[in-house]
């Protein structure tokens, strides 16, 4: 199933090709790598010409922006309800992946389907805080944030302020993820919807090594025993190259549908984009929700 970020008004992406993209974030034009985007730009589109900042990878790894405009060291976008900063960060991120507002869309749907019940969120991996801010202002009655980033955190709790939610129950926790969802087993705390969104390789704040593949399998297993009997969903995204979505929908049939049945779809997420008739992946996802 191709699932697509296509609600939003602040964010576009404008064109790609020739491994960048051409981004509208709200006022300010940014031009960055997309490994994904291998087909040929539209050299004639002068917007090419006009981005405001263009980040450069540098053979040593890494790379840096170059300022082409003056532009603020942070602004915000706004989707729907929700009010995000964002800033040209030194790895070429802005501090928001504007793909996951397919995602926020699932799940804030699920969670307004169910007013009378406490839903609780755990929100793993869980970076400056999109999803976060989504399932709280959906109205969930706790969402536990955590990411093993200290800076990351904080600028989640920004976000909090930014779109308005300082009286939601938000928790905010720096913590390697396994060793957090471990503890709340042991704690005997169970939560109604369970979100992750690993990268290909991490660090926790103690060091402790995650890549993807060697993890994974160890993460959602702990994951189960703490989703709760009467859960509403489980949701798995991911950015690591060279897996099929297939390979999520088959983990979650054997590690999720046996204790707790109900209904999968996995797919592959992507943007629109404005110039040409075209899609930019985004990466792929797995859906758990309880039968209805
Ligand atoms: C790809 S980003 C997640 C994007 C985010 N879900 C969103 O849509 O905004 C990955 C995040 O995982 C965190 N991370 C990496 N390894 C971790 C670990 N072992 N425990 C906790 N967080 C980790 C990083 O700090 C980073 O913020």
């Amino acid at each position: 199933m191709l699932r697509k970020a296509d609600q939003w008004k602040d964010y576009a992406c404008i064109d790609a090709g020739d491994g960048e993209k051409l981004e509208r974030w709200g006022d300010v034009i940014l031009r960055r790598p997309d490994p994904q985007a291998i087909w040929p730009k539209d050299e004639r589109f002068a917007l090419w010409r006009q981005a405001d900042a263009v980040y450069h990878r540098s053979k040593s790894g890494g790379g840096n922006w170059e300022y082409r405009k003056k532009i603020p060291e942070f602004w915000t976008v706004s989707y729907q309800d929700l009010t995000f900063k964002v800033s040209p960060t030194g790895f070429k991120h802005t501090g928001l992946f504007p793909e996951q507002a397919a995602n926020w869309d699932w799940m804030r749907s699920l969670i307004q389907s169910c007013p009378d019940e406490e839903i609780r969120v755990l929100n793993l991996f869980a970076y400056t805080g999109g999803a976060t801010m989504a399932c709280a202002a959906a109205g969930a009655a706790e969402v536990v944030h955590v990411d093993a980033a200290k800076g990351m955190v904080a600028w989640a709790r920004e976000n909090r302020d930014l779109c308005h939610l300082e009286d939601h129950k938000i928790r905010f926790i720096v913590d390697d993820v396994l060793k957090f969802v471990e503890r709340e087993k042991r704690r005997g705390r169970t939560y109604h919807g369970i979100l992750m969104d690993p990268p290909s390789y991490g660090r926790g704040p103690g060091g402790e090594m995650w890549k993807f593949e060697k993890e994974i399998t160890g993460l959602i297993n702990a994951c189960t025993e703490i989703l709760d009997e009467h859960a509403l969903f489980f949701l798995i995204n991911s950015y690591t190259t060279g897996f099929s979505h297939i390979v999520l929908e088959d983990m979650m049939k054997v590690l999720i549908l046996p204790e707790h049945p109900g209904t999968l779809e996995t797919g592959e997420i992507a943007i629109p984009i404005e110039h040409r008739d075209l899609l930019l992946p985004c990466g792929i996802f797995g859906r758990w929700q309880r039968n209805a």
